[in-house]
């Protein structure tokens, strides 16, 4: 497989080139203010950014964010984005009101070179997710008009076979972004010869989401601890009651069938938080994990597991975690994501946070992000690396 990069193109000479770059800047937006609450992925796409300014280029930049159904919804707006962005880099971003439209195409006539736009969310165009292969390509053809090469550096949305993923790079010169290369770099570490113990941490609240990543990832893990919302319906294969906690009744067999299959390898919670409402100031208590009042929701691990969970990942020589092991975004069941996220700071390891919300919980946890090796910047995107899928933004990079 041979993939070029930025580096490779910038060889070539960029300046006064119009380079279009897929960048992932969904980023988490306040839903009162709209505010932008974690500006992590926009940080992520400045060192390709950044060089293709220095380097003269014409820099149309491309994104999603959040899940329009294919039409304007101001809601999923790009352009606090293109603030933040422009604060950022040091240079006012220009915004294109529009992802092809009139606005798209003078923004675009109108950039000198080393100067950046932004074009609105690519999702308010039918042909960016459509299906329909001739829907798709007629917008990757509107879109690749803006480019003499593309960037393919929208790490989190690879996984998707979406028009400015797939479809443009088979219209114009492709190469792979900083972003994407590192991420490929270190996710290709955890799926080739880790260094062992290797030990895994998965939360977020369903296990149904993480059934594939789980089959695979459970032959070559040493230990992999559960929590979250989806640790229930394992203790409830277990035989144990969790009250009204989160259950995926019809995925209880399957987590039976895991733990059985691999003894001993799957760490599950001992005590957990149990709540008398979802809601920040319900009134909770520490409660064994076989001992959940009917009555009470669980909403985050309790301190025995955590201390468990603690120990194994001291051992540890590689770590990833994907999803948080509570309700951290309330801060009453926020220790466990918390504690987790401390301890593999803490391991003399090669760790990885997967993204999404484990990513931001470091961020809003105020986490010390260098204590981990990576951060990365695609949930559903790591979870699918991992899990072996071919990803069709990275197959489409290849020649
Ligand atoms: C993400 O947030 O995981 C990526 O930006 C992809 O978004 P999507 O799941 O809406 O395709
Ligand atoms: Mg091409």
């Amino acid at each position: 497989m041979s993939i070029r990069t930025l580096d490779d193109l910038l060889a070539e000479g960029v300046s006064g080139r119009r380079v279009l770059v897929r960048a992932d800047l969904n980023v988490p937006l306040d839903k009162q203010t709209g505010d932008i609450t974690d500006d992590g992925r926009i940080r992520a796409v400045l060192p390709t950014l950044s060089a293709l300014v220095r380097a003269g280029a014409k820099v149309v930049v491309c994104s999603h964010l959040g899940r329009p159904k294919g039409a304007p919804d101001p809601q999923f707006s790009l352009r606090p984005v293109a603030g933040r962005l422009g604060e950022l880099l040091g240079a006012p971003v220009h915004f294109a009101s529009d992802t092809v439209g009139d606005s798209a195409r003078s923004t675009v006539e109108g950039l000198a070179d080393g100067q950046v736009a932004l074009l609105e969310n690519l999702r308010f165009n039918k042909g960016e997710t459509s299906k329909d292969d001739a829907e798709r390509g007629g917008f990757a053809d509107q879109l690749a008009a803006f480019g003499d090469a593309y960037v393919d550096d929208a790490f989190g949305a690879v996984h998707r076979k979406h028009a400015s993923v797939y479809d443009v790079p088979a219209r114009l010169p492709q190469v792979a972004g900083r972003l994407v290369l590192r991420e490929v770099e270190v996710l290709s570490r955890l799926t080739g010869e880790p260094e062992r113990p290797y030990v895994v941490v998965l939360g977020g609240s369903k296990v149904s989401d993480k059934l594939a990543v789980i089959e695979a990832l459970l032959p070559k893990v040493d230990r992999l601890l559960i929590g979250g919302g989806m640790c229930f319906t394992f203790l409830k294969a277990q035989g144990h009651e969790v009250g009204s906690s989160l259950l995926e009744e019809e995925m209880v067999e399957t987590c039976g069938n895991l733990l059985q299959r691999s003894p001993g390898k799957i760490m599950l919670p001992v005590d957990v938080v149990a709540a008398d409402a979802f809601a920040p100031d319900a009134a909770h208590d520490t409660v064994p994990a076989d001992g959940i009042p009917s009555h009470r929701v669980g909403l985050d691990i309790g301190p025995e597991t955590v201390a468990g969970f603690a120990a194994a990942l001291s051992q540890a020589k590689t770590v990833f975690w994907n999803g948080p092991m509570g309700v951290f975004e309330m801060a009453a069941f926020a220790n466990g994501t918390r504690g987790v996220a401390e301890a593999i700071a803490k391991a003399d390891a090669f760790s990885v946070v997967g993204g999404g919300d484990s990513a931001a919980a470091v961020r809003a946890l105020g986490l010390d992000e260098t204590a981990f090796s990576h951060i990365s910047t695609g949930g559903g995107a790591s979870l699918e690396y991992l899990e072996g899928k071919t990803l069709p933004g990275i197959a489409a990079l290849e020649d």
